[in-house]
């Protein structure tokens, strides 16, 4: 079987760089606790328990040792705890998601009512309303332009999530406009995702199956699988290795693999050294 890897997959710089000072911790014998799985990959999460790593939800939870923060980064408040309850910080937080707080705070300082473009909920997203509201502004999340709050009032600073797209941004910044608001943009948006997408859809069209590697759980790794489906009709969104067996390959000269931000380069090639011997 001929396999087509797509150029940009797998685990993109600030997943790897939290993976990689999480080994650190290990090999220096730390005790280490993440506040929530490291990332979105259960393989990996489990892998990481066997090697001694603990998950907390909270911080109350830990009572010793270093606590690894993930890389969406956390609120400035759970920092302090951190440091109040005498324990050691791991701050494995993405330094693009670091520069979107640091704009989030920049924007409140200078007066700005803060829109953070993105997710509800999303920790991300959570740490950026923190970050812009610890220095005193008004934030809101906007997903949509129907999510932009009626009583707006200039002036009005945006900031993006990292892993949100330049449309959706445009679409805001377009019904602003509309609006006749004019705000200070700070785009923050990281192009990891993008690349992802752009080369898996490339090679999807090319190909006569498609394999997308990574967690289930994983909103990236899922949004590359239905964009592969939509040139791939046989699109398979796999979490390892052992589901390949069950997918019906039949006449399929070609395939083509990509995965998730939350995978890593041992499972991509586990899987590539598969499907290249069907
Ligand atoms: Fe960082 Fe971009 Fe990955 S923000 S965590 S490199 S998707």
């Amino acid at each position: 079987m001929q396999v087509i890897l797509a150029e940009f997959a797998g685990a993109c710089y600030g997943v790897q760089r939290a993976l990689d000072m999480v080994d650190s911790l290990l090999e220096a014998g730390t005790s280490v606790t993440t506040l929530g799985p490291l990332i979105h990959n259960p393989q990996v999460v489990r892998k990481l328990e066997s090697q001694g790593v603990r998950v907390a939800e909270d911080v109350d939870e830990v009572d010793s040792g270093t606590v690894v923060i993930r890389s969406h980064g956390v609120t400035p408040q759970v920092k302090e705890r951190i440091c109040e309850q005498g324990l050691a910080m791991a701050d494995a937080t993405c330094p693009h998601v670091a520069r979107a707080q640091a704009a989030a705070a920049e924007l409140a300082q200078e007066g700005c009512r803060v829109l953070v473009v993105g997710e509800a909920g999303h920790p991300e997203v959570e740490g950026l309303l923190a970050y812009a509201k610890a220095c005193g502004a008004a934030a809101d999340v906007v997903l949509n332009p129907k999510d932009i709050p009626a009583d707006l009032y200039e002036p009005v600073g945006v900031v993006v999530q990292t892993t949100q797209t330049k449309d959706n941004l445009e679409d805001i910044l377009n019904a602003l406009e509309a609006r006749g608001i004019s705000a200070t943009v700070k785009d923050t948006i990281c192009s990891a995702t993008r690349k992802r997408q752009k080369t898996a859809a490339e090679v999807a069209r090319q190909v006569d199956a498609m394999v997308v590697l990574g967690g289930k759980n994983s909103s990236n790794t899922t949004r590359l699988s239905e964009i592969c489906s939509q040139s791939c009709p046989r699109t398979f969104h796999v979490e390892s290795a052992a589901e390949l067996s069950r997918l019906d390959l039949d006449d399929c000269k070609v395939i083509g693999l990509t995965a998730g931000a939350s995978t890593p380069e041992d499972q991509i090639a586990d899987v590539r050294s598969i499907l290249e011997v069907l």
